[in-house]
């Protein structure tokens, strides 16, 4: 039976445990490029014995990037940045991955301790662009309208995922998440409360479902046949006619016809005012109901924060990665802690460095 701390292969790819830091925007890049910032966070969660770190969602373009203080995988700079990141990453024994993403009508807005006032959006005079998106939809008050997009802008967009992915791989990354989660570009394509188009990308549950399909289908072409490709869904809108878990059912047996190895599975996010019923492991069921039903490895994200509660999750097969965000912004050493409590602390290498005080 798995358990927290077995190892989990996906093609030839092994992450030493089922825990994956979630992918966390640090809003503390510039111009896309990543810093010491960058190394010591996710380098002390190497340390710290994660298996998976999925780097925050990195902006295919600069226009896809949430704010101006995003990561990017859009310039030959950036490349040498990350490599630095990722052989850390390898040698302290967790595979590197990283999110591609573009943040559509959600981008151009200051990040969360940078924001002065309650304006989201930044200005195009204080360093802000212009956005996205399928249609002319803002996503709340105070953000951009976005610009519906041509089909020729949608191929461009499509292309810059390709070029991104290729540049994610000479990075040294080993493991490739595509961002249609939480109301950013793909997934407002999808819902039919962002996508009001009338041509083949809007309309339909088939239309709606193009973007991400199409460009699941480029990225996975692009990036190596032996490396885990993965995608974060967000499995519903929680909003009356909206994006639904049977939706994201479909879409993940289509998803997993393109190659796809695992569904990450979020929520929400494209709708400001949804009703969350935010607790204890909220997400989970989605997780376990895409797993069963689309028979794909699926990962489980949102307010989990024990050892135990993990670890229940993969010995009851209800999903085959757990990953963990904010609790990994507290403790860096979650990892460590949790194989205590789940005794297993013989199955996780401690740094040699470290052995001793724990
Ligand atoms: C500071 C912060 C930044 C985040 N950035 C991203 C991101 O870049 N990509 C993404 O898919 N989710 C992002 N998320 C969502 C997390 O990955 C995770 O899904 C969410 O926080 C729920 O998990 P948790 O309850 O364990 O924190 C972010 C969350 C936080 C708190």
């Amino acid at each position: 039976m798995s358990h927290l701390f077995s190892p989990l292969t996906i093609k030839d790819v092994t992450l030493r445990n089922r825990i994956g830091v979630s992918p966390m925007c640090q809003y503390s890049a510039t111009d896309g490029v990543p810093n010491d910032w960058h190394l010591v966070h996710y380098g002390s969660r190497a340390t710290g014995g994660a298996g998976l770190i999925i780097v925050e969602a990195a902006a295919v373009e600069p226009r896809g990037r949430i704010s101006p203080e995003d990561l990017g995988m859009y310039s030959e700079e950036q490349i040498p940045a990350y490599q630095r990141l990722t052989a850390f990453m390898k040698e302290n024994g967790a595979v590197p991955g990283i999110q591609l993403a573009h943040a559509g009508r959600k981008a151009s807005t200051h990040s969360p301790f940078k924001q002065q006032g309650s304006e989201p959006a930044v200005a195009t005079e204080n360093g802000g662009w212009d956005v996205i998106g399928p249609s002319a939809l803002p996503f709340a008050e105070g953000y951009k309208t976005p610009k519906e997009a041509t089909i020729e802008e949608i191929k461009e967009i499509q292309e810059k995922f390709r070029q991104a992915t290729i540049a994610a791989a000479k990075a040294g990354f080993e493991w490739l998440e595509f961002h249609a989660a939480h109301g950013y570009l793909a997934h407002s394509f999808y819902s039919p409360l962002s996508n009001k188009r009338t041509d083949e990308y809007g309309g339909s549950f088939e239309n709606r479902i193009r973007f991400t399909l199409e460009t699941a289908q480029i990225m996975r072409e692009a990036w190596p046949d032996h490396l885990p490709f993965t995608v974060r869904i967000s499995a519903t809108d929680w909003t009356e006619g909206g994006w639904t878990i049977e939706e994201s059912v479909e879409l993940s047996k289509r998803l997993k016809a393109l190659g796809v190895d695992l569904i990450d599975c979020s929520t929400g996010g494209n709708v400001s005012d949804a009703k969350i019923p935010v607790g204890a492991g909220y997400q989970n069921t989605f997780a376990e109901r895409i797993r069963n039903e689309a028979s794909i490895a699926t990962a489980a994200v949102g307010l989990i924060t024990q050892g135990m509660q993990a670890d229940e999750l993969i010995r009851n097969e209800k999903a085959d990665l757990i990953l963990i965000g904010r609790e990994f912004l507290r403790d860096p050493y979650w990892p460590l802690r949790a194989a205590t409590t789940v005794h297993k602390i013989n199955d996780l290498a401690i740094p040699p460095q470290y052995a001793r005080g724990w």
